[in-house]
């Protein structure tokens, strides 16, 4: 269903990989609501990908960026902007990578070099984007700039592994650069701590399958899927929301503050 909640707004989407990522159900229904944007992903994962065909669907433009060179986020705001004719209303981060989980090495082992560039990547970016972002006077007043996180930044999920750590700085650097959008700009800076979700980041975490099926028992409403991700972040870039800035808003079928389930709780207790 289409609300055209955001009619006339413009916007930068990072992230989508394919079908499954989060990005991707977010520029599907931002197309819905009559948003117009730039698609863009590390060149590399294009070459992977199939941006084109989402690219396609939704009218949209592809520029390939690495979020982590400063230079590459310049010239995809400039050439934004030339493309969509003015100002940026939305932006959504939606990036996360961990060499150290991708190869399977422990918390309590890390190759540090892995570990610095997961945070270049998948929390730094965040910093870099906005940064390029202000200093190019690039957002509309009341615009909107939302960044993906997950639960793991609070609460101990050991295989989460040092993604856990770029989650938090990535929720720091939301509330520090929030202050700084919010005063001069007049620009709201949230992140959204999502569900597990099976997609190719999420996937990649060791014992993946339980930690999914955990949180869905665990939770009243159930797991918040990609979907329903992409329909907070529509509210969240649109004008409903104008004064929601420095929070970390869960959508996770209320996860976040349970303590124990009857589901879980049965797999524990004997017949009487
Ligand atoms: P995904 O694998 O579809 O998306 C991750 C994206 O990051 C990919 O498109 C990848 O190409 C991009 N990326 C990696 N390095 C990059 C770079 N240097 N420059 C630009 N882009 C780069 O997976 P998903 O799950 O859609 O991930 C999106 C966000 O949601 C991430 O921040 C992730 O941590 C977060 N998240 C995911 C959850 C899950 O269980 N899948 C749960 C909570 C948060």
């Amino acid at each position: 269903m289409s609300y055209n909640l955001l009619k006339g707004k413009k916007g930068i989407i990072f992230g989508a990989l394919d079908s499954n990522s989060i990005a991707w159900k977010t520029a599907e229904r931002v197309h819905e609501e009559g948003g117009e944007f730039v698609l863009t992903n590390a060149p590399v994962a294009m070459r992977m990908g199939q941006i084109n065909e989402l690219a396609e669907k939704t009218g949209s433009q592809v520029i390939p960026a690495d979020a982590t060179s400063v230079e590459d986020l310049q010239k995809l705001v400039e050439q934004s902007m030339e493309i969509l004719g003015g100002k940026i209303d939305f932006v959504l981060h939606s990036i996360g990578m961990s060499i150290n989980v991708r190869k399977g090495k422990h918390y309590t082992d890390q190759n540090y070099d892995w570990t610095q560039k997961g945070t270049d990547v998948s929390a730094m970016s965040f910093h870099k984007v906005m940064q390029t972002l202000y200093k190019a006077d690039a957002m509309n007043e009341w615009g909107s700039i939302v960044a993906l996180s997950y639960m793991a930044a609070q609460r101990v999920f050991p295989d989460y592994n040092d993604m856990a750590d770029n989650k938090a700085y990535l929720e720091s650097i939301a509330r520090s650069f929030g202050y700084f959008f919010g005063r001069d700009k007049k620009v709201r800076v949230n992140t959204i701590s999502q569900s597990p979700t099976p997609t190719t980041a999420g996937s990649g975490v060791k014992g993946f399958d339980g930690f999914i099926a955990y949180a869905d028992k665990m939770s009243p409403l159930g797991n918040a899927t990609a979907l329903d991700c992409a329909n907070y972040c529509v509210t969240l870039f649109s004008d409903l929301t104008k004064r929601v800035t420095l929070q970390n808003l869960y959508n996770d079928g209320g996860f976040s503050n349970m303590g124990v389930s009857d589901a879980v709780m049965s797999t524990f207790v004997g017949e009487e």
